[in-house]
């Protein structure tokens, strides 16, 4: 019988599996923000965990749908990445259940705090993008030109089903005129097959303790193009800095924060880097148009005028030609001073959602 996870079977369920003792536990909660998932949390006394169940139907507003075995592989990567990363950067696999489409984890630092609540309240550490960056690094160096890691990630189904679809093919429906060059950067997503991309590496999925960063979510992982994940990150950065535009700078600074740290562990000759760089803006023009005329817009960009000034930044980006982060950002810079909502508030208030 299909079992349903919720916050008020999550203690039974651990307890059945011999997880937790029934007695121990202390609180229960449902981590409200995922979309494709349902994750809960179980406090006991000194221990903590989260189970994580993979919806078939996707809560957004569109239909949207995923295969349910994303999660196992989402576990295949995090065993993974333990052998690339330090400990303590990532959740430790405790538990699967391959009949119910779960699995369990340990938690997150109890004192860390989501990085995309932190960036949109305007606190912008730039050693911390300089992590993120340099985590980023190590994941793709490492499993550059693996065969292991090849033939295991190389399904990219979900990607294409939570990504290439509901972004680059749905902007390109939207923008007749720029879908050309959007297909041809999606295909190059598709076609690239060089190192094991995150596929969600946003803020939203990074706690931050103090400077350390600790990775989550890794249910669109697959053997592609590392340009992917670097540009989402970036776009991610960008629209906050549209967003709240006032202290834009400091999104600049962790922006090129991030980059840095990618590019000291990434092990690139200058050649390939300056490439990655070029490919990544024009993959960042994709994504910033898709989180506005997507099927995943950014929960925080609500204003017409600002929608219409990343439509521009991302027009300019994919028509252009823009070879350095600094120009980029001196694109969107120059966008915003022109805008006249420019000094829209720093809020925390938005809801953390995409
Ligand atoms: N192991 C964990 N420890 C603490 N919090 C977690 C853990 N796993 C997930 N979360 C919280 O739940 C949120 C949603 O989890 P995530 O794995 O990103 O699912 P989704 O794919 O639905 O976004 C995360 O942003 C994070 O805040
Ligand atoms: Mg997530």
């Amino acid at each position: 019988m299909a079992f349903d996870l919720d916050e008020t079977n999550a203690a039974a369920y651990l307890s059945s599996r011999g997880l937790v003792d029934p007695d121990s536990v202390e609180k229960v909660e449902l981590l409200g923000w995922g979309v494709s998932n349902v994750l809960v949390k179980v406090q006991t006394r000194g221990d903590c965990m989260v189970i994580k169940q993979s919806l078939a139907r996707l809560r957004v507003t569109e239909d949207w749908f995923a295969d349910r075995e994303r999660i196992y592989r989402e576990c295949a990567c995090i065993e993974t990445l333990s052998t690339i990363l330090p400990t303590g950067a990532l959740p430790e696999v405790r538990y699967q259940d391959q009949d119910n489409y779960l699995f369990v984890m340990s938690c997150a630092p109890e004192e860390g705090v989501n990085w995309k609540e932190q960036l949109l309240a305007g606190q912008v550490d730039e050693t911390v993008a300089g992590k993120v960056g340099a985590a980023l690094g190590a994941i793709h160096r490492e499993t550059t030109g693996s065969s292991a890691v090849r033939e295991r990630f190389l399904n990219d189904q979900v990607f294409i089903q939570l990504r290439i679809e509901p972004y680059h093919w749905t902007t390109a429906k939207v923008h007749p005129d720029l879908a050309q060059v959007i297909q041809r950067e999606a295909a190059r997503m598709l076609e690239v097959k060089t190192a094991l991309v995150h596929g969600d590496f946003s803020p939203k999925n990074i706690i931050v303790t103090g400077q350390d960063v600790f990775l989550l979510d890794f249910e669109v992982v697959h053997y592609g193009n590392p340009v992917f994940d670097l540009a989402f990150m970036l776009n991610h950065l960008m629209l906050k800095s549209v967003h709240n535009a006032g202290i834009r700078n400091m999104y600049f600074h962790a922006a090129r924060s991030f980059w840095q740290g990618y590019q000291e562990q990434a092990g690139l000759d200058v050649q390939t880097a300056a490439q990655r760089e070029r490919d990544t803006i024009k993959q960042t023009g994709c994504l910033m148009l898709a989180r506005i005329d997507g099927k995943s817009p950014a929960e925080y960009i609500v204003d017409p005028a600002v929608k219409e000034s990343v439509r521009s930044i991302a027009r300019d980006i994919l028509l252009g030609d823009y070879a350095k982060l600094d120009d980029m950002m001196a694109l969107v810079d120059g966008k915003l001073s022109r805008s006249p909502v420019s000094q829209s508030p720093v809020s925390g208030e938005a809801p953390v959602q995409g």
